[in-house]
């Protein structure tokens, strides 16, 4: 509760030794405070994965440290229940000099384990860890890979109450993050809780129940995963001016004296228009089904008006029959003239996983030249190939800003559409692969 991280910093190296040779009593100090953490609360409940985003050097990584106890805080208290394990940074826990082996067996019994758990969970994290005779060898010959590998299969094996991950699994190859994920996931269900930072919207949004965003040293939001790693995007994205009035509007809200939550998602939206020709086919249209979660991304030179979906023969709908065609549709308005411009959708779902999308042109053939005040209109033809369900559609405008190619203009969630249940057709997932079930009885032997 109300946790708060001051750390001294030196201007110089040997103003440390000063500070320590200085007597406590004496006035002169050799050090400039520095706040990475301003009164943060909040709590986890057991059970609950819970994703921490923020900028480097928002504080993620001392809130993990102070979370577990391998760091002191300045202010407050944190107060955990049961058996913690932790993969913070590449190296803590684990000792250079010593062997695979030997660090199971220390980092275990760190973790609580007695020597005897230890030896009969050995084979078992070895086999996770799959690092073969390198397990004999010392880990400062280790790749940051295979020290991952290890600090995560002794970690899991704990069986912790609270596992505690700092972005460490990005290092691991794409099969073995895949495999930490799925034992991860059932952790989770066997009702631990943890509590992890990454940088990647897409592993927050699979894995977590709830997020928080943190931002020089502030707690920013705390909710939805959804709405947590939407407010992070934006934030990245957007200018110093326009970043510091979502934070300003953000701490406000969390200290609850918000009243201009203008800026902050879920951001209102104006009703998509009917065409009033269409009344009598209104069953295709739903007017309540609207985003809640449109996001804009601050222009840059283009703006995206009036995205749509309809049907080839031009009547624009919001629930969409399975296995349909249909054309997303928007206008792109450019204000000043840009090069190198491209176009873009995707297909998301309520969760974020992103399903699919395309550009306009590949990377080497974009419009190359468009002038002020020009109006295109950008036509995706689609098939829904969707499971029944809720999904969400962003737009974007991309152009070369400098040497490097940019959003021009960008809409998160910016059009809601519903595949309605379809009772002749049992797909699981998100996406209709076609599938064709056979079951056949199998002949009977003798
Ligand atoms: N031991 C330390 N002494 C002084 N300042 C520190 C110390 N550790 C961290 N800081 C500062 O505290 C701030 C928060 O650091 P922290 O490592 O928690 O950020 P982070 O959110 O984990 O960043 P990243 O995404 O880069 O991992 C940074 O400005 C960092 O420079
Ligand atoms: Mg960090």
């Amino acid at each position: 509760m109300d946790v708060g991280k001051v750390f001294p910093v030196y201007e110089k190296p040997h103003h440390r030794l000063l500070q320590m040779l200085s007597p406590k009593s004496r006035k002169k100090r050799w050090f400039r405070e520095f706040r990475a953490l301003n009164g943060i609360s909040f709590q986890v409940h057991r059970g609950e994965t819970v994703g921490i985003v923020g900028r480097n050097g928002s504080g993620k990584s001392t809130l993990l440290q102070i979370i577990c106890g391998t760091l002191a805080a300045s202010t407050g208290t944190v107060v955990t229940r049961g058996r913690i394990a932790a993969l913070l940074e590449l190296g803590a826990g684990f000792n250079m000099e010593f062997t695979g082996r030997e660090n199971v067996y220390m980092n275990g019994t760190l973790l609580g384990l007695s020597r005897e758990e230890v030896h009969a969970r050995f084979d078992e994290i070895a086999a996770f860890a799959d690092i073969g005779e390198f397990i004999e060898q010392p880990v400062k010959s280790y790749s940051s890979g295979m020290f991952i590998r290890l600090a995560f299969a002794v970690a899991i094996h704990v069986e912790p109450d609270i596992l505690i991950v700092d972005e460490a699994l990005s290092v691991g190859d794409e099969a073995f993050q895949r495999k930490c994920f799925a034992r991860i996931e059932r952790l989770r269900d066997q009702g631990a809780t943890i509590v992890f930072v990454s940088h990647s919207a897409g592993t927050v949004l699979e894995l977590c129940n709830h997020a928080i965003l943190l931002d020089h040293g502030d707690l920013l939001a705390c909710g939805k995963p959804k709405d947590v790693v939407a407010l992070y995007q934006k934030m990245l994205y957007a200018s110093a001016e326009a970043a510091m009035q979502l934070r300003a509007a953000c701490l406000a809200r969390m200290n609850g004296t918000g009243e201009d939550e203008s800026a902050l998602p879920p951001a209102a939206l104006e009703k998509p228009r009917i065409d009033d020709r269409h009344e009598d086919e209104a069953a295709h249209f739903d007017p309540g089904l609207v985003s809640r979660s449109v996001l804009r991304y601050e222009s840059h030179g283009a703006h995206i008006e009036d995205p749509h979906i309809q049907t080839l023969g031009g009547r624009r709908v919001n629930v969409l029959s399975h296995g349909e065609e249909y054309i997303y549709a928007y206008t792109a308005v450019f204000d000043r003239v840009a090069t190198g411009v491209r176009f873009g959708m995707l297909i998301k779902t309520v969760a974020g996983v992103e399903l699919g999308g395309a550009v306009s042109s590949p990377v080497q053939d974009p419009i190359a030249v468009v002038e002020a005040s020009e109006r295109l209109h950008v036509r995706f033809r689609f098939r829904a190939m969707l499971a029944p369900g809720t999904y969400f559609m962003n737009a974007g405008v991309t152009g070369r800003i400098g040497e490097e190619e940019s959003f021009l203009d960008r809409l998160v969630d910016v059009f809601v559409f519903r595949i309605p249940p379809d009772s002749g057709r049992i797909i699981t997932g998100f996406v209709d692969f076609h599938v064709v079930p056979e079951v056949s009885q199998a002949l009977q032997v003798g």
